[in-house]
């Protein structure tokens, strides 16, 4: 798992370096254990239906992170472990939702949840999960609740603007950016900043993981929407095109939106998208092209750049394997391909 957030590479030499990876991979082993024994409800359907996904795979980016903190306090304890378990069930619960939103029909590499169920079965697991990662926090006191409430608050509004989509006058694309902060951002933020909390680092880190956290998040979410065209099924556990075809905007979309006020080929390419999209033909032919236009280019430069900007927040960390763990972690993540 750390292997692909770049965690596991030879650039982590040092006795010191060796130690925080170590510990980081432990945390998930056993962040691995407490979700399988979290998520289980007494009930015969519910446990089948809720382990379906976690037990499909992910990459646990949000625990990692909050491991990750930690090592700038007193590492992982149990109450981190709570907390890591807390958001990575959090986000399992929205995984859940999104599909049924988005109609995908894949998810982590198998049918998704309403796919095998319909959609009552997987949003009442959705449900049920969200109860369970407050039961989970609830044991970590007021300001724990608090950050999830108001960090399951955002997801949903980050969820709900892009449902909605901009306002008159506003503009598609910055309206976008604020979604994915809200919608991903927020949740990742969480994770980074929950393992301060409870690691007794200093206060002071706090804010600046947490601006890494929700950037990485966005710069993540464009990664998202380039893995969207993808042909490598194999590797990306979902169906090409998926979002373009429901209709589900992306920045891509947006960029070809905007070069097609002034160029004919963009426009050209954008009118047989939302053609196929009506007569709900596959679309194959333009997925591949939108995958090799500009604005795919362009998406790609944009993710780097938030990134950039994620890993300039945190800047002011003290140097050592923490604060390179975490460079390095934003760079994988615009490396992604899965
Ligand atoms: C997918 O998140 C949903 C988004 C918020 C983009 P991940 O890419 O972290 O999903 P898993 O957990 O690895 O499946
Ligand atoms: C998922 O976003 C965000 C949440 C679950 C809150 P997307 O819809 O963009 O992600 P994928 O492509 O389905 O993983
Ligand atoms: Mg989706
Ligand atoms: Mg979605």
């Amino acid at each position: 798992m750390v292997a692909s957030l770049g965690l596991t590479e030879a650039i982590f030499a040092t006795a010191e370096e060796r130690r925080v990876v170590d510990q980081v991979e432990k945390g998930l082993e056993a962040v691995e254990a407490r979700l399988l024994t979290e998520v289980a409800f007494a009930d015969e359907l519910a446990d089948v239906t809720s382990r379906y996904l976690l037990e499909a795979g992910g990459k646990r980016v949000r625990p990692t992170l909050t491991l990750l903190t930690s090592q700038l306090g007193g590492g992982v304890d149990d109450r981190v472990l709570t907390a890591a378990t807390a958001l990575e069930i959090t986000h399992l619960a929205s995984l859940y939702h999104d599909d049924v939103m988005d109609e995908a029909h894949m998810r982590r590499g198998v049918p998704s949840a309403q796919t095998v169920w319909g959609n009552s079965v997987a949003i009442l697991s959705g449900d049920l999960l969200f109860a369970r990662a407050s039961k989970l926090i609830a044991s970590l006191g007021e300001d724990a609740i608090r950050l999830q409430a108001d960090t399951f608050e955002r997801l949903c509004l980050g969820q709900l603007h892009e449902t909605i989509g901009p306002r008159e006058g506003e503009d598609p694309i910055e309206h976008y950016i604020q979604v994915l902060a809200d919608k991903t951002g927020s949740l990742i933020a969480a994770a980074a900043r929950i393992g301060i909390s409870f690691s007794e680092a200093s206060a002071a880190f706090e804010a600046q993981v947490e601006e890494f956290g929700e950037k990485i998040g966005v710069a993540f979410q464009l990664v998202d929407d380039v893995i969207d065209l993808s042909a490598e099924f194999e590797e990306t556990g979902k169906v090409a095109g998926t979002d373009l075809r429901a209709g589900v905007v992306t920045l891509p979309l947006l960029y070809l939106q905007r070069d097609a006020e002034t160029d004919l080929d963009a426009a050209d390419l954008l009118a047989r998208i939302e053609a196929g999209r009506e007569a709900e033909t596959p679309l194959d032919a333009e997925i591949a092209q939108l995958r090799e236009h500009s604005a795919t280019a362009r998406t790609i430069e944009e993710a780097h750049r938030w990134a950039r900007e994620a890993q300039d927040a945190i800047a002011p960390l003290p140097e050592g394997p923490v604060k390179k763990a975490l460079t390095r972690f934003a760079d994988s993540i615009v490396e992604r391909s899965s």
